[in-house]
C-alpha cells in the first residue's frame, strides 16, 4: 500500500493548493515554511505545545461512547471525540497553540486573525493572552450579530475586533481584510489562520497541528475496541477538524472516511455553503489557494450560506479537494433545517449541546444510518459545544432564548 505523503515541496496536494498571493508576501510566506519545517524536528517545540496540550487545554479530549445515539439510531456504535470539551470550547485552539508558538519563536510580536463563527477568534485571544501578545481580529458583522457572546469573550480577553463590512460580511470578507493587513504589517506580525485554508504552508501547517486529534482517536479505540473504527465522520468548514480527525487515518484503507458539508437552504439553491457538493462548485483561487470554491460563470465568488457561522464559507481546504478527486473521503451536504433537528436531538438525548457545525456531521449520521450497518463501528468529531449558538437557534425556532 503506498503511504499518504502530501503537499508536494510546493504545497500542492495534486493539483490544489499553491500559494496565489501577491509578490510582497512570497518572502513572508517562504520564511514561514522555513521556519515550520525547522520546529518540526525541534524536540523542545514539540515539549512545550504538548505541555500546554495537556495543562492548558486539557487534551487528551474523551473518546465517549454515545450510547442513547447509538440505541435511537439503532446502526453503528457511536463514539464522540469529544473536542467540545477543550479550553475556549472547540478544536480551534489546538492549531492557535501551535501558530503563535511558532510565531513567538519567529520573534513576531503582534498576532492577525479573522474569525467566523468566533470559536477561532476566542482561542487566538486565548493564547494570544497567555504569551502576552496584541491581538487584532477581523470579523464580518454579520458574524458579530450572530456570535455575540462570542465577541464579548474575545474582548474580555483583551483582543481589538475589527469589524468587516464589505461582500457578504462573513468569514470570507474577514480573511480578505485580515490578508490585506498582513501585507502591511508581516514584518512584525504573525497571521494566525484558523483552517486548513490560505496559501501554502498554512494547510498543511494547520492539519498537521490538528493531527493531535485522530493521533489520540486511534488510540483510544485502539484501547477501547482493540480495532479501528469502520467510519470516521466530521463537518467540513474551512476543513481543519475534519482533517486533524481523518490525517491519521488516511494509509488504513478500512476505514471509511465522511466529511459533511452545510447545504445551507440546499445544496444546489443559491443559499448553500456546500463547496464540493453542489452543483454550482468548481475549482478556482480564493485566499492564495487553488481549490473547489463556489463561483459563477465569470469566476466571482458567490456568498455562502449557512445556519453555522463556521461553515458558512464559499471555499474548502485544497486537501479536502485532492481527497474528493481521488476518493479517499466521500463527501455530502446537510441543510440548516437537518443540522438544526440534529442540535435538538443531541441535546435531549445525550446532555451534550452540540455546536451547529458538528450538528451537521451529526444529522448525517441519524439519516444514514438508521437501523443500518449495527455491527461497525464509528468515530464522529464533536468538535465544538453549542452555548455560542443558542441565540441563533433559539431565533431559527423561533422560541425567545431569554425567557
Ligand atoms: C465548532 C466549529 N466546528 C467546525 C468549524 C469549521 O471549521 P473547520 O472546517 O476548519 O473545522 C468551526 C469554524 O469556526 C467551528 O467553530
Amino acid at each position: 500500500m503506498k503511504t499518504y505523503k502530501q503537499p508536494n515541496k510546493l504545497g500542492r496536494f495534486g493539483e490544489f493548493g499553491g500559494m496565489y498571493v501577491a509578490e510582497t508576501l512570497m518572502p513572508i510566506l517562504l520564511e514561514l515554511d522555513e521556519s515550520y519545517k525547522k520546529i518540526q524536528k525541534d524536540k523542545k517545540f514539540k515539549r512545550e505545545l504538548n505541555d500546554l496540550f495537556k495543562n492548558y487545554v486539557g487534551r487528551p479530549s474523551p473518546l465517549y461512547h454515545a450510547k442513547n445515539l447509538t440505541k435511537y439510531i439503532n446502526g453503528p456504535k457511536i463514539y464522540f471525540k469529544r473536542d467540545e470539551l477543550n479550553h475556549t470550547g472547540a478544536h480551534k485552539i489546538n492549531n492557535c497553540l501551535g501558530q503563535i508558538l511558532l510565531a513567538k519563536k519567529m520573534g513576531k510580536t503582534r498576532i492577525i486573525a479573522e474569525t467566523g463563527a468566533g470559536q477561532h477568534g476566542v482561542a487566538v485571544s486565548a493564547v494570544s493572552a497567555y504569551f502576552s501578545m496584541p491581538c487584532f481580529i477581523f470579523m464580518g458583522s454579520k458574524d458579530i450579530e450572530r456570535q455575540k457572546p462570542n465577541v464579548f469573550r474575545m474582548k474580555l480577553l483583551g483582543a481589538t475586533i475589527i469589524p468587516v463590512e464589505s461582500g457578504s460580511k462573513s468569514l470570507k470578507d474577514a480573511m480578505n481584510e485580515a490578508l490585506r493587513e498582513w501585507i502591511k504589517r508581516c514584518r512584525d506580525s504573525a497571521y494566525v489562520i484558523g483552517s486548513t485554508a490560505g496559501p501554502h504552508p498554512y494547510p498543511k501547517m494547520v492539519r498537521d497541528f490538528q493531527s493531535v486529534i485522530g493521533k489520540e482517536a486511534r488510540e483510544q479505540i485502539l484501547k477501547v475496541e482493540k480495532r479501528l473504527p469502520d467510519i470516521v465522520c466530521a463537518c467540513i468548514g474551512g476543513g481543519s477538524n475534519s482533517m486533524g480527525l481523518f490525517y491519521p487515518f488516511l494509509n488504513d484503507k478500512k476505514v471509511k472516511l465522511i466529511g459533511v458539508e452545510a447545504a445551507g437552504e440546499g445544496a444546489n439553491t443559491k443559499k448553500t455553503a456546500a463547496t464540493m457538493t453542489s452543483a454550482n462548485s468548481s475549482p478556482g483561487v480564493l485566499h492564495g489557494s487553488y481549490s473547489y470554491v463556489l463561483q459563477n460563470k465569470d469566476g466571482q465568488i458567490n456568498e455562502a450560506h449557512s445556519i453555522s457561522a463556521g461553515l458558512d464559507y464559499p471555499g474548502v481546504g485544497p486537501e479536502h479537494s485532492y481527497l474528493k478527486e481521488t476518493k479517499r473521503v466521500k463527501y455530502f451536504s446537510i441543510t440548516d433545517k437537518e443540522a438544526l433537528n440534529a442540535f435538538q436531538l443531541c441535546s435531549k438525548l445525550e446532555g451534550i449541546i452540540p455546536a451547529l457545525e458538528p450538528s451537521h456531521a451529526l444529522a448525517y449520521l441519524i439519516k444514514s444510518f438508521k437501523n443500518k450497518d449495527k455491527n461497525k463501528i464509528l468515530i464522529l468529531n464533536m468538535c465544538g459545544r453549542g452555548d455560542k449558538d443558542l441565540f441563533t437557534a433559539a431565533n431559527a425556532l423561533g422560541v425567545d432564548a431569554n425567557e
